[in-house]
């Protein structure tokens, strides 16, 4: 997401960077993704219309054999937009284990997601390792429509399917002396080589305060669009809390902590006065090099005005009455 300005001498700019697939080291990288992707990254460099790129994108959703989750819909979440198409949403990605650039679909075939345990620790009466599958049994599932603002101005739509973390919050029993939930992505260099990038604070962290995790609008994702999530969207669990900018809606979890400090997290050790750690979305306080007053919708390229905290006041000022936040 990042061109930083103000930045270590060490960092260098995703645009200067090395490509990622000459990066990855070419043997590992195609090893990686196996013939089949092979043949849909060619296919999709080749595309030159809008068309054949959606197309494209389409096939390799298709590939991906994405399971259908069924969920019911909360009214209670509705959008003042129309929802972004899948396949915009799919292909305009932030997930750094994987590529500084956009593309991160390009790079992900070849990783497993499966199997996947999540660990649940700390503070809590009831620590455990839990298999996905049997997590996602236990938990309320619904679907909700939420708007999605990231820190660099663009925005989405999307239909995501989950579980408040509150259900999970109630699984485990915190301790009274719990104040943090601290969550962390997978951290596997051997088969992420951008893992091995010293310029980065990996594994990705990212944390929430006790109220904000039981926040009803607090979702821990496992699908969108009907089905599991595509790897590029943080398969196979995620975090998404939507009044707040998208770099606190970590990918890809295996790990959660709780805790009684509050921890540090990827883009505020790596620039912590661009990154806050409360980072709620609002138009009247700048990014250190950008407005923050106005949006663009993925898709359409549609402009709007950015509704503080992203249109959600309404659940969520009240975390923050006695704060600046
Ligand atoms: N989680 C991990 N593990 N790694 C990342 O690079 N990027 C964040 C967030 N979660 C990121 C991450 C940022 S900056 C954004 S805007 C959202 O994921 C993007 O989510 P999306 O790609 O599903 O739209």
């Amino acid at each position: 997401m990042v061109l930083f300005k103000i930045l270590p001498d060490w960092f260098i700019p995703e645009n200067e960077a090395t490509p990622e697939s000459v990066f990855m080291n070419r043997r590992r990288f195609v090893q990686k993704l196996g013939l089949a992707s092979i043949g849909a990254v060619t296919l999709i460099s080749g595309c030159t219309s809008g068309t054949e790129r959606k197309e494209a994108v389409q096939q390799n959703l298709k590939q991906a054999n994405l399971q259908p989750i069924s969920a019911t819909r909360n009214p209670r979440f509705s959008l003042d937009r129309p929802l972004t198409e899948e396949y915009v949403a799919a292909t305009y990605n932030n997930f750094y284990e994987f590529s500084g650039g956009k593309e991160v679909w390009r790079y992900v075939d070849g990783w497993q997601t499966s199997p996947w345990t999540v660990e649940i620790s700390g503070l809590v009466a009831k620590p455990q390792k839990i298999a996905i599958e049997d997590l996602i049994r236990k938990m309320p599932i619904e679907e909700r429509l939420y708007r999605h603002r990231c820190v660099e101005t663009w925005a989405m739509a999307v239909p995501w399917i989950g579980f408040p973390m509150k259900a999970l919050i109630d699984l485990v029993e915190p301790k009274p002396q719990a104040k943090f939930v601290k969550m962390t992505t997978f951290f596997r260099p051997k088969e992420v080589p951008r893992q091995d990038l010293q310029s980065y604070p990996w594994p990705y962290t990212e944390g929430l305060t006790m109220a904000e995790a039981m926040n009803e609008l607090t979702l821990l994702v496992v699908g969108i669009y009907g089905h599991e999530l595509p790897k590029q969207h943080g398969a196979p669990i995620r975090l998404v809390v939507p009044w707040k900018y998208g770099f606190k809606s970590i990918k890809s979890i295996d790990r959660i902590e709780f805790t009684d400090t509050q921890p540090a997290t990827f883009w505020n050790t790596l620039v912590s006065n661009e990154y806050d750690f409360q980072a709620n979305v609002n138009p009247n306080v700048p990014h250190p090099r950008w407005s923050q007053s106005t949006e663009h919708m993925l898709g359409t390229g549609e402009r709007r005005r950015t509704l503080i905290y992203n249109g959600y006041e309404q659940y969520v000022a009240s975390l923050y009455k006695n704060a600046s936040g």
